[in-house]
């Protein structure tokens, strides 16, 4: 499949997606999900990549929602419909194997908003912007913005967020929790490649295990977390990697994994 809608770098075992309609701030339209589902998929499925980086086309957007003008006349069922693609893209990049970083380089307002978040983590630009403005439009948040909010950020300033529609900037959301740093323009990719480099440099197996324990911990009690995690640490124990993991701190050298 060819993108109109999207940019996809492939560098170093990483995957950079841009959402790529800075005429529109990169807003999601129908097209764009359909393309993202696609990209994630081929993203997730590529034993070239170990990490998926997602961040915006041009300077001022991330993704300034999604597409209002496209949203304007649909039905009650198609705006449902609308929103359960979004969902299951925004689903499948959240539970795929591979880490995510979302390097929010603008507006991520509403859907942008909600694509940051179901991302692993998020690094800001200092000139980001964070909001969920829909209730200013007669509308909810669609992509799981009143799910994923309130669960990273906690009910109450995701509440206010969500009631007041604010949109607030990077330093604030540095504060609450939505962001983990706050970086300048010009370094935030340099910052975000770090990041990932010293995730690449550690035994990716032990990573997916890490993301798939934390993910589904998250949806359920602390006893059956619990299980979860013991089940995944002795997965470990199936893999090249603890082994080589382990010679090698006991052999003093550097360990060389191999994702397995
Ligand atoms: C469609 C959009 C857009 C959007 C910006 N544009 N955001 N088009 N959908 N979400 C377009 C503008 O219409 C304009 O097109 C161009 O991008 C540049 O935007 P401007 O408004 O001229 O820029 P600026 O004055 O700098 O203002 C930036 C802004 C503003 C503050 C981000 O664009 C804005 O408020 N956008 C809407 C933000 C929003 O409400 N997002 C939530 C959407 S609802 P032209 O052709 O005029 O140049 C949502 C629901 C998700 O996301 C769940 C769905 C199921």
């Amino acid at each position: 499949m060819t993108y109109e809608n999207l940019l996809l770098e492939k560098e170093n075992k990483i995957a950079t997606l841009y959402i790529n309609r800075p005429q529109a701030l990169n807003a999601l339209n129908r097209e764009t999900l359909l393309e993202l589902t696609d990209a994630i998929s081929g993203i997730a499925q590529d034993d070239d990549i170990d990490l998926l980086i997602i961040t915006g086309a041009g300077d001022k957007a991330f993704v300034a929602g999604a597409d209002i003008a496209y949203m304007q006349n649909l039905s009650a069922m198609e705006a449902r419909s609308f929103a359960a693609l979004g969902q299951q893209v925004f689903m499948m990049i959240e539970t795929m194997e591979k880490p995510v970083i979302a390097a929010v380089n603008g507006f991520a307002l509403g859907g942008g908003c909600e694509l940051a978040m179901c991302c692993d983590f998020r690094i800001a630009s200092s000139k980001a912007k964070f909001g969920q403005p829909e209730v200013g439009l007669g509308i909810i948040p669609g992509f799981g913005g009143t799910q994923r909010l309130t669960r990273l950020i906690g009910a109450g300033m995701a509440k206010q967020l969500l009631y007041t529609a604010d949109v607030i900037g990077a330093d604030e959301a540095l504060r609450i929790g939505l962001v983990n740093s706050v970086q300048t323009p010009e370094e935030l990719m340099n910052v975000v490649k770090a990041i990932a480099g010293r995730i690449l440099a550690k035994g990716q197996a032990a990573i997916r295990l890490c993301k798939a324990a934390a993910n589904e911990g998250l949806q359920t009690d602390i006893n059956r977390g619990m299980t979860i995690e013991v089940d995944a640490f002795g997965l470990c124990f199936a893999t090249a990697d603890q082994r080589e993991g382990m010679t090698a701190f006991i052999e003093k050298r550097k360990a060389g994994f191999i994702g397995k």
